[in-house]
């Protein structure tokens, strides 16, 4: 069934807007990522119009889109702490979340799911027609399998004849799909990468997930050294001298430790227990690993001696920092 399309400035429109979503009808809105196909996120009825229009799988979920924070308890339930920190930094933006979905949330939307995407649009017109009249499902305004559109007239081009009404807002300012983010699974996870990074998002969270690969954020100075640490205590020792000295406090506290160094401090090291790392760069880089690993053996506490030159001795030291947690004598 067609029906004119009209498009209409969205700073003189929101009112006619607002009507038209209160009696179940659609309305193409502007947001900072694409333009949304909405429709009245409770009416069930007013939803199905959404799958006509744009020719779209009942088996695909729609976001939720909200003006306030205020709006999101009719929407969701058992909303986890990191949503309300995720959405003090990032709402409204280019974030969509996945929460657990209330009743009131009608199966369409959620495609069956007892999940329901959340997002704030930072966009002023979006905002004044959710708070005029509804929460609005809403998927991108174009017809299914269709580029998103980022300008009204894209949006005329693909649904002319099924939609009363586009509010022109202008150019959409960060011009792809939010980032969605599931906040249901143990680990917060990107199902859907946009503008809000998965960098970004551990400033607020702890660790995040995406493409399978667990991303975990420093919880404390020296927490990102963590990984390759041998199972032992273990330091890196700015000089040879310090090297020394921590070995004996250690071994006057019965920890029995060890150095891991080059050769070249033998005589300095005299009868201290030394695993040695060789001559050069090039042996000490070769030989590290194999060190800590019969250090950890052997030993209860690691002493390393550290390199400062650039080049291969700054890049074999990314991996003795980690080994000692960060942690320098
Ligand atoms: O930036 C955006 O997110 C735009 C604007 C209009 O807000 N909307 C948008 O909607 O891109 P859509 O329907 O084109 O894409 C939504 C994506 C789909 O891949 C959908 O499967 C996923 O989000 N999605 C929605 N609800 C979900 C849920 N409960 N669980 C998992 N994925 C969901
Ligand atoms: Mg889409």
């Amino acid at each position: 069934m067609t029906m004119t399309t009209q498009i209409k400035s969205a700073n003189i429109a929101i009112d006619e807007a607002a009507a038209l979503i209160k009696r179940g009808e659609l309305v193409v809105f502007p947001t900072e990522t694409v333009y949304g196909l909405g429709a009245n996120a409770f009416d069930k009825e007013a939803v199905a119009k959404i799958f006509e229009a744009k020719g779209r799988p009942q088996d695909n979920p729609l976001i939720v889109h909200i003006s306030s924070l205020d709006e999101i308890e009719n929407i969701a339930v058992d909303i986890p702490d990191g949503f309300y920190r995720l959405a003090e930094k990032f709402m409204p933006g280019p974030l969509t979340a996945i929460l657990k979905k209330s009743r009131k949330i009608p199966d369409a939307v959620t495609a069956g799911g007892d999940t329901v995407g959340v997002r704030m649009p930072d966009n002023e017109y979006a905002r004044e027609l959710i708070a005029k009249s509804y929460p609005l499902a809403a998927p991108s305004a174009n017809r299914s399998k269709h580029i998103s559109p980022t300008t009204a007239a894209h949006v005329y081009e693909d649904l002319a004849g099924e939609v009363p009404l586009i509010l022109d807002g202008g150019e959409c300012s960060v011009g792809i799909e939010s980032t969605v983010l599931d906040l249901t699974s143990d680990i917060p996870t990107i199902l859907r990468p946009g503008a809000i990074t998965a960098e970004m998002l551990l400033d607020i969270v702890g660790e995040v997930s995406e493409n399978g690969r667990v991303i975990k954020v420093a919880k404390a100075p020296g927490m990102k050294y963590t990984h390759y640490a041998p199972i032992v205590d273990t330091v890196s020792a700015k000089s040879i001298e310090s090297a020394v000295s921590e070995y004996d406090k250690a071994e006057a506290q019965g920890r029995n430790p060890v150095i891991i160094a080059r050769d070249i401090y033998r005589d300095k090291i005299s009868s201290r227990e030394l695993i040695s790392l060789g001559i050069t760069a090039e042996d000490y880089t070769r030989n590290i690993y194999g060190a800590l690993h019969d250090a950890e053996k052997k030993y209860g506490y690691i002493i390393i001696e550290e390199l400062h030159g650039g080049g291969l001795e700054q890049s074999v030291m990314n991996r003795v920092k980690k080994a000692a947690g960060g942690k320098s004598v």
